[in-house]
């Protein structure tokens, strides 16, 4: 007998279009994932909907969007069950069940909780759901019995919490859930075209959809080595994004002629970005001609976010069967 895979649960909020710091960073963990673990991947509508509730129009386009690059970023439906949160009801339910357990203080200690809530100053987040995420988060993972869940350490306050929820609803009814581990993400080191964190609030993002010319005009904004000015001053490009980049997408070859070119000033920000930008539009090319190909067929697209989601129900059910068992209810 073989044993049997770990199984593994993330999700991602439906907030738009994916960008090269999403993919080297949580993106291409999961891609990798799907090889060794039994991967349930899943796009978390109704936690779109906590904050975005007073303008919930976009999320169901985002979702589509957000399973479409998926998809052509190399997540396949024939080796993780890829789905939507809100085509399976027994979230919800468990939720319900689990906000019968879970301590207010617990909710209210939350880090990510109280930054949110001053960071979005615009909204209003006093709101019993928003809350709740991390509950309804500890649904989406242990409805799953998932023995780990891959998240960037922003998340792992809400994983801990997840961790003692389930141990909470064991004590109190009897083992039904494992209490899955944290599978930190490492951080992408591609940073924004301003050298902030990429982020699409930034505005600074190169997105994963972005055709060669409007690549192009990115990266020829970017911000390079801060103290190389004139075309003569030597660079150092140990602390240029623009050559991080190149580290992803340009041959071996030419990152070690660059690297001795800007030290030199042998070589100039325009031509190099230039370069640059050559490489990483030939790398994005496939990923494009997929989204392109998805977004032309969306019924396949519709097809697979079903079909995945009857999967992840199928499982979900099961679960929710052993919990009315231990409540009794
Ligand atoms: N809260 C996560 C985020 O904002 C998204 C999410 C929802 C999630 N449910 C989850 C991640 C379950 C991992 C597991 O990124
Ligand atoms: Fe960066 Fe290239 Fe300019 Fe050097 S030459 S500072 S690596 S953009």
């Amino acid at each position: 007998m073989t044993t049997a895979k770990k199984r593994i649960v993330s999700g991602m909020r439906p907030t738009g279009a994916l960008h090269l710091g999403n993919l080297h960073g949580a993106l291409q963990n999961w891609i990798n994932m799907q090889e060794t673990y039994d991967c349930y991947f899943f796009i978390a509508d109704w936690h779109a909907l906590t904050s975005d509730y007073e303008d919930p129009g976009n999320i169901e386009n985002y979702t589509r969007n957000m399973m479409i690059d998926w998809l052509a970023a190399g997540l396949s439906p024939e080796k993780c069950v890829l789905f939507v949160q809100s085509r399976v009801r027994e979230h919800a339910e468990l939720f319900l069940l689990l906000s019968m357990i879970t301590p207010v203080p617990w909710l209210e200690r939350n880090p990510t909780y109280k930054e949110q809530i001053d960071q979005l100053e615009n909204r209003d987040l006093s709101t019993f759901g928003f809350l709740g995420y991390p509950v309804l988060q500890a649904a989406d993972i242990i409805i799953y019995k998932a023995d780990g869940v891959p998240v960037g350490v922003d998340q792992a306050p809400h994983i801990e919490l997840t961790r003692e929820i389930a141990r909470r609803f064991n004590h109190l009814y009897g083992r039904v859930f494992p209490e899955p581990d944290t599978v930190l993400t490492e951080t992408s080191k591609i940073l924004g075209i301003d050298r902030r964190k990429m982020s699409k609030s930034y505005n600074n993002a190169i997105f994963l959809s972005d055709p060669p010319e409007t690549i192009r005009k990115k990266v020829a904004r970017m911000i390079t080595d801060p103290q190389r000015i004139k075309r003569t001053d030597p660079g150092d490009p140990s602390v240029c994004n623009v050559f991080t980049f190149h580290g992803f997408y340009s041959p071996p070859e030419l990152v070690t002629e660059i690297d001795s070119a800007c030290r030199n000033a042998e070589i100039g920000c325009v031509e190099c970005k230039k370069k640059m930008a050559g490489h990483l539009i030939e790398f994005l090319a496939p990923v494009r001609e997929r989204i392109e190909y998805y977004r032309t067929h969306t019924d396949q697209v519709e097809q697979i976010m079903a079909a995945g989601s009857d999967r992840a129900r199928e499982v979900a059910g099961r679960t929710l069967a052993e919990v009315r068992g231990a409540i009794k209810i």
